[in-house]
């Protein structure tokens, strides 16, 4: 049973300034919901109960996103409007323990995740990348779930990228695939087309078992002053079998300008209330 998901939201978001000044990026809404709301969402869906946000102190506005609000509520109640409550406070919010662990240097990916250690104890735990969106039937963690219920090993979740966008991620060398599950021979962070062991690129979703902490104490920063969770991964790799899932679904990188726009115009035309809009307007566009 995986109870626990750790979400890195620390990051700056330099390439959303402005927007992102005042507001977290991560906040920033795809439609109606905020990006980071989707991944949490998705945790819940699992099972998770302790959301475990990687912070900074400018980013305020998270914990006041996932909080009970009352006093909106009583006003909703009071105008009638109660048809807002579960957008304002959603019911599967309520026996979730949200915890904030602020991480004062930004040193990457892995030290991100270093910094709940003591909250994650020697369970093994989630990591949900929130620039990462998922849409599929069944969501990208608990097609891992899936796995790691079974192996009762690391598992995370990869896509193919081309060989112009390789050099983005985090890529593995596949071994031995049995039953769509591929066990990892090697993991790299970041190569070059040319370097990259494979087309499948790890993407924002991962089940860890808590021994990747000794790990992540052992891994040296790399070039840019990083400490990067792919290399945690790899030294992990020396200890325990590790596997991998191609993600069965869609997914949006909303990380960048492009993808957020992709995914803010592909769920526009899924949602009934205003798809026949979208349709019209961006028709006229054309
Ligand atoms: C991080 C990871 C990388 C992974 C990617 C998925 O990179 O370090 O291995 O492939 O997320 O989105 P970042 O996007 O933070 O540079």
């Amino acid at each position: 049973m995986i109870t626990k998901a750790v979400l890195p939201v620390a990051g700056l978001g330099t390439r959303f300034l402005p927007a992102s000044k005042a507001i977290p990026k991560e906040m920033l809404p795809i439609i109606d919901k905020p990006l980071v709301q989707y991944a949490v969402e998705e945790a819940i869906e699992i099972g998770i109960k302790d959301i475990i946000f990687i912070t900074s102190p400018e980013k305020d506005s998270i914990e006041k996103h996932f909080k009970k609000n009352n006093k909106i509520e009583k006003k909703l109640k009071q105008s009638g409007r109660d048809k807002y409550i579960s957008k304002l406070n959603p019911k599967i919010f309520s026996d979730i323990q949200f915890h904030y662990l602020n991480q004062e240097n930004q040193n990457g990916l892995g030290h991100a995740i270093l910094q709940a250690e003591k909250l994650i104890g020697d369970e093994s735990f989630a990591v949900l990348l929130p620039d990462d969106l998922f849409f599929s039937k069944k969501s990208c963690l608990s097609q891992l779930l899936e796995i790691y219920s079974n192996k009762k090993s690391s598992v995370i979740a990869v896509n193919k990228i081309d060989k112009e966008n390789i050099h983005r991620y985090g890529v593995i060398k596949p071994g031995l695939v049995k039953d769509e599950v591929i066990q990892i021979d090697d993991i790299i962070e970041k190569p070059s087309a040319t370097k990259a062991p494979s087309d499948m690129a790890v993407c924002g979703r991962y089940i860890l078992s808590s021994k990747i902490f000794k790990h992540l104490k052992s891994t040296e920063f790399d070039k840019f002053g990083e400490i990067q969770l792919t290399d945690a991964i790899r030294s992990l790799l020396n200890d325990e079998k590790i596997f991998a899932k191609v993600y069965d679904g869609e997914k949006f990188d909303c990380g960048s300008k492009q993808g957020f726009v992709h995914a803010t115009i592909a769920l526009a035309l899924r949602d009934e209330t205003i798809s026949d809009d979208i349709i019209k307007i961006i028709k006229e566009i054309d």
